[in-house]
């Protein structure tokens, strides 16, 4: 195993779009899949708990930081492994950027990520977390066709689609906590004018109803069966409500605003609140979509 370049104590707010949270016991950038596999390694070697971090787009950091190994997921790699009239099958690195990519793919007349257009994060976290679109209903896991993944016995297995169990905010890695190495997506060749028509739609509808330009994690709460959470919130009239730096978007009622310098004790208190109300109106118990590192 090639040494790999540890640093201790290392900020990682920075690295989150929230921009919030302490910093990692030891940090390191993965620049490929040896990389990731030999931090993997050492993880386990060390007894350290391993975390990886994508776009940290959808992640907050508590105050305290994270133990263990915290590795920044940075492997770029894009290789058409078959192609047809009619069909290319893309293998992408799980570092890549979703939002890079589906203006790649779209640019190239490649339709099935065309929704993932502006999402922040990584290949690797859309899929972890089954990416989304609502109009028309569309997840990223909808054209994977095969992936690599580093399983728990740190051996590297091709996977296909099914193995994912793909569902609303969820697939398996939640739960088996494997690491995707790389993703196969089957994207077919479409008329590109129209294609790009799409891709700009979906951009111009997030930039309408989402915040942008601010530090936020995104949607903060699951949907409930369908419910838009976001419309839950405001019809309690909650935008705006602020506990210390952090506040209800006035743009969409799911998106909670970290004004800087936050403290994750008031984040939870705000979150409570909207838990509270919520539950009181609609007698819904809400559950957040973002994930905790405490
Ligand atoms: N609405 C309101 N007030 C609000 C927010 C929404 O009235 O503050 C209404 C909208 O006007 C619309 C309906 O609620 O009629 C649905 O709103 P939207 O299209 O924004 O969809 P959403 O269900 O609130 C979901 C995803 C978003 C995704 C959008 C668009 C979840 C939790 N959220 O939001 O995903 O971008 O659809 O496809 O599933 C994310 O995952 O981080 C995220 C932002």
């Amino acid at each position: 195993m090639s040494a790999l370049k540890l640093k201790n104590n290392f900020p990682l707010a920075p690295y989150t779009t929230f921009k919030i949270g302490g910093a990692a016991e030891v940090y390191f950038e993965a620049e490929s899949k040896q990389d990731l596999i030999d931090a993997y390694n050492l993880s386990q070697q060390r007894g350290w708990q391993f975390t990886l971090l994508g776009g940290g787009s959808n992640v907050i950091i508590s105050d305290r930081g994270i133990n263990g190994l915290v590795v920044r997921n940075l492997y770029q790699e894009k290789k058409i492994l078959q192609e047809n009239e009619k069909t290319v099958l893309l293998r992408v690195s799980s570092g890549y950027s979703m939002s890079k990519l589906a203006q790649e793919t779209v640019a190239e007349g490649l339709s099935g990520l065309e929704y993932q257009s502006g999402l922040p994060g990584t290949v690797g976290g859309a899929i972890y977390m089954n990416s989304k679109w609502t109009k028309p209903e569309s997840y990223v896991g909808d054209c994977l066709q095969l992936a690599e993944l580093l399983d728990n016995s740190r051996k590297v297995k091709t996977v296909n689609r099914d193995y994912f169990q793909f569902a609303y905010d969820f697939s398996i890695l939640q739960k088996t906590k494997e690491i995707l190495l790389t993703a196969a997506f089957l994207l077919s060749r479409a008329e590109k004018t129209a294609l790009q028509e799409r891709a700009r739609q979906t951009l111009e509808y997030r930039r309408q109803t989402q915040p942008f330009g601010v530090f936020s994690s995104g949607c903060f709460f699951k949907n409930v069966n369908g419910k838009s959470v976001g419309q839950l919130i405001d019809a309690l009239n909650l935008k705006g409500l602020s506990v210390g730096n952090f506040s209800v978007s006035d743009k969409h009622g799911n998106f909670i605003i970290h004004k800087g310098n936050g403290k994750i004790a008031d984040l939870k208190k705000l979150i409570a609140l909207i838990k509270t109300k919520v539950k009181k109106k609609f007698n819904i118990e809400l559950e957040e979509e973002v994930i905790f590192f405490q």
